[in-house]
């Protein structure tokens, strides 16, 4: 068998997942399923159905108020002929939240059909909907998150050539659901630091990434990459279903509480690092930026997302620049010391979360500093020049260049030079 025939059956196989005939089964099509499964199996249909809805606002009338109690049903559907009823919560939630996006239209209409086919749920408008699915898929915590999170750096090191093959996250902060992704994706290790340990058993949202995972086809990205011929070395992964995400999560190289600025790894360990709003609260940049040049191999890449904005409650972006040092420090809180991610999202971080105030030219000089090359500076969030008020800002801010100060949020790409 030629590798392109290979390339062939690998593909079809995985083009098989059941789930992809959701999408085009079309709107009567999916109302008589859904109509089915609240006929045959109501408890667990509500239950599914229920928690893809429970995060509307507190008295919403949109939601199923009479099944929320039973969202932990352990009435699992048997048959094997309806995908849609083996994906579970996150699975369906998956589902209509790829379709909404890929056929925007269509999706809306038959959404909405099926949630008026449900016997005694109250009528859920669009707009509704689509809200709802669309902050399940913000979630920090949440799949979609991770898959995003992973789809964004690894195409940010495909694009430089680089095939992340030895992987370093720093922060990954409530999950190590982007790493897994890599390593389910061919990279061969994967390691992170994190100042706060993760905390509470993940075995569900591995659950939850891997039907995820099946619905979106999530390796959409690295497989187109693979069909091309000029990569026939390429392997594939084991089809969806037999990939157990938690044992590949359990390779990962887990190191926390560690630092960023004093990396438990030896020299040129990595060939890719990343961080996702992280550098903006590492108490130490110099010692960060530092550290990721000694742990990457030369010719190693980097990619960080980068937030620059006031991390508190208001509009103003650049609110965080109005405090002198002293100030700043005492009325904000940093990471560690058993303050992680999951206490900010469960909400029992207390105060102001600290940021080192970093504009985009400091991180630009501190990467020139340890010798990266720059490839890729994106302004992802910016604000209008008429709205930055220099004057209200305290030294150093109030001596930086509008431009400099309109960058808010920012992902940064840079190599390691190879002779380096
Ligand atoms: C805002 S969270 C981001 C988490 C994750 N990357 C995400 O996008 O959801 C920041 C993370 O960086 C970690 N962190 C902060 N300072 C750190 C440091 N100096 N070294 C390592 N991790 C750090 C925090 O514990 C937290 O997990």
């Amino acid at each position: 068998m030629t590798v392109t025939m290979m390339k062939r059956t690998a593909l079809k196989s995985l083009s098989r997942a059941a789930v992809r005939a959701c999408r085009l089964l079309g709107e009567r099509r999916v109302a008589a399923v859904f109509r089915d499964w609240f006929s045959k199996n109501p408890d667990y249909a509500r239950s599914v159905v229920s928690a893809c809805l429970r995060t509307l606002p507190p008295g919403d009338p949109a939601r199923i108020d009479d099944s929320r109690q039973r969202a932990d049903s352990p009435h699992r559907p048997s048959s094997p002929n309806d995908a849609r009823r083996q994906l579970g919560e996150q699975g369906v939630a998956a589902i209509l939240d790829d379709w909404i996006r890929t056929e925007p239209d269509e999706a809306k209409r038959t959404i909405s059909a099926c949630f008026r086919a449900i016997p005694h749920a109250i009528p859920i408008d669009d707009a509704t909907l689509i809200d709802v699915l669309r902050r399940r898929a913000d979630g920090q915590d949440s799949p979609f998150y991770s898959h995003h999170i992973y789809a964004e750096m690894e195409g940010c090191a495909r694009r430089q050539g680089n095939r992340a093959r030895r992987v370093l996250e720093i922060g990954p902060g409530s999950s190590l659901g982007a790493l897994t992704c890599f390593l389910a994706g061919g990279s061969e290790r994967a390691a992170a630091v994190d100042i706060e340990p993760l905390h509470g058993d993940r075995t569900a949202y591995y659950e939850g990434l891997k039907r995820y995972l099946a619905v979106v086809e999530g390796f959409r990205w690295w497989r187109n990459y693979a069909t091309t011929d000029e990569s026939p070395n390429i392997s594939y992964p084991a089809c969806w279903d037999q990939i157990d995400l938690a044992a590949l999560a359990a390779r990962i190289d887990y190191r926390a509480p560690a630092l960023s600025h004093s990396m438990p790894f030896p020299d040129a360990s990595f060939d890719f690092a990343y961080s996702c709003a992280v550098l903006e609260h590492v108490e130490n940049p110099d010692g960060t930026i530092a550290e990721l040049s000694r742990v990457l191999e030369p010719g190693g890449l980097t990619t960080h997302e980068i937030d620059l904005r006031y991390h508190g409650p208001s509009y103003d972006r650049l609110k965080l620049l109005r405090w002198p040092e002293h100030e700043y420090l005492a009325m904000t809180q940093r990471y560690g010391d058993g303050r992680g991610i999951d206490s900010l999202l469960d909400g029992s971080w207390q105060g102001e979360v600290y940021c080192n105030r970093l504009r985009l030219s400091d991180w630009l000089d501190l990467f020139h500093r340890y010798g990266f090359e720059m490839l890729e500076v994106e302004p992802l969030c910016t604000i209008a020049e008429d709205q930055i008020r220099p004057q209200e800002l305290v030294p150093p801010f109030n001596g930086k260049s509008m431009q400099d100060l309109a960058v808010v949020q920012v992902r940064i790409t840079a190599r390691r030079p190879a002779g380096g």
